[in-house]
């Protein structure tokens, strides 16, 4: 794993757009495995700044996300859809049939989780998967105790992991209890992983997953399994190392 350190968390955005574009120019038709939360916003915001001044075109690439929320529809205004076309597709030239979130909404979930795994199989798997990191140390919803073979399936969330997605719903009550996430497998398998971290909140378990052991107990241990893994993350998330 290689951790690179950047002053602020716009610095660090920055930094992984511009990896992302790279990913682009090398090959126009990469296929992106995305991720939402808090920390990808400022990588989204450069994506969409480079692509306004010209510089990015995804008229070719292909996206996939990690995971959706079981239950919602994908026009909620709480689902990862909406929020990947808030915060990046609605801004830039990505057509509508390449990118791709697992249908929480689907009447059969299991189902639904073996269609995903197919689709991404299909378009080639992935080329760079971006990540967050729970501080629990998940990565997609991967929670501890999830095994290193898995592939798309059904969880059912922490608490502590729904605690922590609170803020974007009127209430805790409102948060769902399961979503579809892609496996560890799944990650695994992309060409290259680059994960995220900004933020005091990310000090402690950027600290852990540095020194601990390979263990499901810490779900982003797995990624010390990977020989092309770039962390990358701010001044604040690095302040415990
Ligand atoms: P965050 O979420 O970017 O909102 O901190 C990351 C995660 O839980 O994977």
């Amino acid at each position: 794993m290689n951790i690179i350190e950047f002053e602020d968390k716009e610095q660090l955005g920055k930094e992984a757009a511009a990896l992302i574009a790279r990913t682009i120019a090398s090959k126009p038709d990469a296929v992106l495995g995305l991720a939402t939360g808090g920390t990808p916003l400022d990588t989204y915001q450069e994506l969409i700044h480079l692509y306004q001044s010209q510089q990015l075109s995804f008229k070719q690439t292909k996206t996939v996300n990690l995971d959706e929320y079981a239950g919602l529809d994908p026009d909620h205004e709480n689902s990862y859809m909406t929020y990947m076309k808030r915060h990046l597709f609605d801004h830039i030239d990505l057509p509508q049939d390449q990118y791709f979130l697992p249908n929480g909404a689907s009447p059969d979930l299991e189902k639904e989780c073996l269609r995903y795994d197919q689709l991404i199989q299909d378009i080639g798997g992935i080329d760079l998967q971006l990540l967050g990191i729970g501080q629990n140390g998940h990565i997609g919803f991967n929670e501890p105790g999830t095994p290193f073979n898995s592939k798309t399936h059904v969880v059912k969330l922490d608490e502590n992991t729904r605690q922590a997605n609170a803020r974007y719903f009127s209430s805790i009550d409102e948060v769902p209890t399961h979503a579809i996430t892609m496996g560890i497998a799944s990650i695994l398998s992309s060409k290259k992983i680059l994960l995220l971290a900004s933020g005091k909140s990310k000090a402690k378990v950027i600290q852990y997953l540095e020194q601990t052991e390979i263990h499901p107990d810490f779900p982003a241990s797995a990624l010390k399994l990977h020989e092309d893994v770039t962390i990358l993350i701010d001044r604040e998330a690095g302040s415990l190392r």
